[in-house]
């Protein structure tokens, strides 16, 4: 057995959570090579529902796992802002297997998933309004109540908004943690994808949440399809992207980090060698040259970004950088 190694303590915490370094979603494709090589990576993200009510093989390999790495729980099904009755099953079995595994945090959407009791699996936009606030708000602390945590919620990447809304999203959110002390996971690919659909300046949005709240950053690809942007998650992650994310990793000091990859997954070590990735939009980075923005319908080959103060302005538009750096 590999003794697990972690430089989570030697980083500032962040809400009173460390800040964990860079992770990848721990997927059942992977399961036998990590359990035959124990890679060196930082900390993994489960999705809670996959583990809630198993106790088979897949729980099992989540044990050992949890006892070599840092783990968080990322929820799907918590449909914080449905007008459904709260599911207390549900948060029961979630603080079952928290109980269990000791994450570092648990994590869901700010969205609704269904209503009368029914899950689409989707995970759908809200009207952004003062009575969704106070809805949310409240169904947020009760949540907090039962885990007996600060709730960390991620923003959603939407394709449709609702007319009747009265303020933009980074609004809602950062009223949202005013008014419950929640934390923020940011996800940064999200926040592309919504201002492509949306048209808005994603520094806007970087600029408008209470950064000093985000707990974890999320990255992963999405396919561009010309008029509009789907968050597919099958694929590496774009320039724009790296981009934003090196911009809100700056505001934000450093937080975790977690690429996504569900669809198409990748062998175990070329998912850990995108993540790794990120390392060259933490650090500061001699500058380049920029050159042309994503193209539609394709994922741009992976260049790396120089660190650029003018990415932490809002309204300075994204731009990508020629590879002249390799990538460990
Ligand atoms: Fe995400």
């Amino acid at each position: 057995m590999k003794p697990y190694r972690n430089a989570a303590n030697d980083r500032p915490k962040r809400l009173g959570l460390p800040d964990l370094g860079l992770g990848v979603g721990l997927r059942h494709i992977h399961f036998n090579y990590i359990l035959e090589h124990w890679p060196d990576i930082e900390w993994f993200e489960i999705i809670s529902e996959n583990f809630m009510d198993s106790q088979g093989w897949p729980r099992y390999v989540l044990d050992r796992i949890a006892e070599r790495y840092p783990v968080v729980m990322h929820g799907v099904s918590l449909s914080i802002g449905s007008t459904d009755a709260i599911n207390v099953d549900y948060l029961r079995r979630l603080k079952r297997l928290a109980d269990a595994i000791q994450p570092a945090w648990i994590s869901d959407h700010l969205c609704w998933t269904g209503v009368v009791g029914l899950n689409t699996h989707d995970l759908l936009p809200l009207p952004l309004t003062e009575q969704t606030l106070s809805h949310v708000a409240e169904r947020i602390r009760v949540v907090q109540d039962v885990l007996e945590r600060p709730l960390v919620l991620e923003n959603p990447s939407t394709y449709v908004g609702f007319t009747c809304s009265t303020m933009p999203e980074w609004e809602f959110i950062r009223r949202m943690t005013e008014a419950t002390g929640c934390g923020l996971l940011l996800d940064v690919n999200n926040v592309y994808v919504s201002s492509v659909n949306h048209d808005f300046d994603p520094l806007t949005y970087i600029h408008g949440i209470p950064i000093e709240r985000v707990v974890q950053f999320h990255l992963a690809g999405h396919t561009h399809y010309g008029t509009h942007i789907i968050d597919t998650h099958d694929g590496p992650v774009v320039n724009q992207v790296w981009a934003l994310y090196q911009a809100a990793y700056a505001l934000a000091g450093g937080a975790s980090t977690l690429l996504e990859w569900d669809a198409k997954i990748p062998a175990f070590a070329d998912l850990h060698a995108e993540i790794l990735k990120a390392r060259h939009y933490t650090h500061r980075l001699p500058p380049f040259p920029a050159a042309p923005r994503e193209s539609p319908l394709t994922t741009a080959p992976h260049t790396v970004q120089a660190v650029d103060e003018s990415y932490l302005s809002v309204g300075t538009p994204l731009h990508v950088i020629t590879p002249e750096v390799g990538v460990a």
